[in-house]
């Protein structure tokens, strides 16, 4: 894969840094257009935004080519992202269906993607010893698979576009409906839930981007189950990402995203019933 150079249309203007990111230092905004370092998972991240841009999504940044100093050009796309601390609205019912449609045109948009041959999707690192099974569903489709507040544009109230594609990689799609609830609904202590989160009818909410997204009910009844497992493993996984990459992930560990992982898998024990039963109701 060749990812094609990048020509300045004039001479750029100051570089902004933009922050709200957890873990990718230097992400700039020049003029309309964003500049990130090319992280690991890029061959896929931009074959897969080519794709997006030749079927016509227009929820997604456009990818221009590499500039001069080896950054992935990406179009900046205009609108109102969550930040920190954590605005009211990202607990509105509304906001959160919004975000369910738009993650379910991105997933049909990308449905007819092919992983590229010789692209490997991930950070490439082999499973740590001890590592939980995976969920037994095959691939759908390659899932965006970060849908954090920080990664959502929001214009007129409304999600419109999804940005930052590191963690895009093949999925079933209950888990691109789950990472959505991880975030959005969300799943966890809440103790541990932004402040606006904490007193939110979480698996309402759950039913609300079930609605959203069109979840088959297949897929609603493996839900719980999916995020029980995936929680497992996310424990092993955060915890090889931040020894082996350092940096923001090693951070979120010293900060305690393990022990908060820990406090999700026991919440989720608790309230399984409760959003099982209100992703199945008729
Ligand atoms: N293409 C884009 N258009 C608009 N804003 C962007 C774009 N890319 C990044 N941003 C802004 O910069 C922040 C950090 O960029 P992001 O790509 O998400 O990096 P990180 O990997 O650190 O999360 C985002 O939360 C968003 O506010
Ligand atoms: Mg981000």
């Amino acid at each position: 894969m060749t990812s094609g150079t990048y020509t300045e249309p004039h001479e750029p203007g100051p570089e902004i840094p933009l922050a709200g990111g957890d873990v990718t230092e230097g992400v700039v905004r020049v003029g309309d257009t964003v500049r990130r370092p090319v992280g690991p998972n890029a061959p896929l991240v931009h074959a897969l935004l080519r794709h997006l841009e030749e079927v016509g999504f227009a929820g997604a940044p456009r990818f221009l080519g590499i500039d001069a100093a080896g950054r992935e050009v990406l179009t900046f796309v205009p609108g109102e992202v969550a930040g920190r601390p954590r605005p009211a609205w990202i607990a509105d019912e509304e906001r959160l269906a919004s975000v369910g449609r738009l993650v379910r045109d991105y997933d049909d948009a990308v449905a007819g993607f092919v992983v590229p041959e010789g692209v490997r999707p991930g950070y490439g690192f082999a499973e740590p010893p001890g590592m939980p099974p995976k969920p037994p569903y095959p691939a759908e489709l390659v899932g965006h698979m970060d849908c954090t507040p920080d990664n959502i544009v929001f214009r007129g109230g409304e999600a419109a576009a999804l940005i930052d594609f590191d963690m895009a990689k093949p999925v079933a799609r209950v888990e691109e409906a789950l990472n959505v609830m991880l975030y959005w609904a969300p799943l966890g202590d809440p103790a541990d839930a932004d402040p606006p989160l904490r007193e939110v009818n979480v698996p309402r909410r759950c039913r609300i981007v079930a609605d959203a997204y069109g979840m088959s009910g297949a897929d609603r009844s493996r839900l719980v189950e999916v995020a029980v497992l995936r929680t497992r493993r996310a424990w092993f996984s955060m915890k090889q990402i931040a020894e082996e990459r350092g940096g923001g992930w090693a951070r979120m560990w010293e900060e305690g995203v393990g022990d908060r992982i820990k406090r999700r898998e026991a919440w989720l024990e608790r309230e399984a019933k409760a959003i099982d039963a209100a992703l199945t109701a008729p």
